[in-house]
């Protein structure tokens, strides 16, 4: 953990700049920045998988662009100014400063993965007067069951949860009476049944529970007691959303490298190619 924490000292050592959204970028607008100093440190926090950030005018180009996942969201929501905004499994912040430009009041991000924190402070220290956005290193399931949060999204979480029923409930817990919910996970055709729950890996990824059928996932949040429910997108994932580049570190292998070569609509197991679904719902 050393290294991390002196790679964010040296960060704060560089001139600081206004955070604004410059698509596909979150940008700050620093000054005479040391580039060859900035881009080691940040390297040292590796692998950069969500984003891309501009700093200055060095361009971290992460794995995936975040972008083109919040191009498919923020038409379908209510608008988030002046609302508490939950963004469980934030990473390293990416959407949680994007809620915040959004006019939320404060966006609150949890992640228990503790690089991806250190990647949000990053990224903090190198902006002036920054918006009202914090990562916190909890789980869902860590957070107080009390019902605070105007709008809660769960994007690219549910399926790394082994009990799904337990978390679209906490979600439900924590939002407020007419509350929204943006639910976006991996989802399977409806031809291939109402769920499959991968053996082993799905696209080389270990913590792969539960891929249902879009009609299962409104089931599962009727079940819930979700009201209003709305499926607003289906995107198959593609190599210009999640790409390799080269700051996500020495395992530079991404989605082009976890599809079958000889069928882009399967993964390397043989299980359907990787599709996400976004729902938005009311408490
Ligand atoms: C695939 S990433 C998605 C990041 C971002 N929300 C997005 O849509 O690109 C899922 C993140 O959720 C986090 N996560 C997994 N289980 C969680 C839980 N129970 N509570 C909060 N975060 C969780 C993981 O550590 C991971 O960083």
């Amino acid at each position: 953990m050393l290294f991390r924490s002196g790679a964010i000292e040296s960060i704060k050592d560089q001139p600081q700049g206004r955070i604004q959204y410059a698509a596909p970028y979150l940008k700050i607008n620093s000054q005479n920045n040391d580039n060859e100093q900035l881009e080691s440190s940040l390297k040292q926090l590796m692998p950069w998988r969500k984003g891309p950030y501009q700093i200055g005018d060095l361009q971290l180009d992460s794995e995936w662009r975040g972008d083109m996942k919040w191009d498919r969201v923020i038409p379908h929501i209510k608008p988030l100014k002046e609302k508490t905004v939950l963004d469980v499994g934030s990473g390293n912040g990416y959407f949680t400063y994007l809620m915040a430009l959004s006019g939320a009041e404060i966006v609150l991000g949890i992640e228990p993965f503790l690089l991806f924190n250190y990647q949000f402070q990053a990224i903090r220290s190198l902006i002036s007067n920054p918006p009202h956005a914090f990562v916190l290193p909890l789980k869902l399931e860590q957070m107080p069951n009390e019902a605070v949060f105007d709008t809660v999204f769960s994007m690219g979480v549910l399926y790394h949860q082994k009990d799904h029923m337990l978390h679209l409930q906490q979600l439900k817990n924590v939002m407020t009476i007419d509350g929204e919910l943006i639910l976006e996970t991996l989802v399977i055709d409806g031809i291939h049944g109402e769920q499959i729950i991968p053996e082993d890996r799905y696209a080389r990824m270990r913590n792969v529970w539960c891929l249902p059928s879009t009609d299962t996932l409104n089931t599962w949040l009727e079940q819930t007691g979700f009201k209003n429910i709305k499926l607003v997108d289906v995107t198959k994932t593609t190599p210009e959303e999640q790409r390799a580049t080269h700051w996500i570190g020495d395992n530079t292998q991404s989605l082009q490298d976890f599809l079958d070569p000889n069928n882009d609509n399967l993964t390397i197991e043989g299980l359907p190619a990787p599709k996400r679904a976004i729902f938005v719902c009311q408490k």
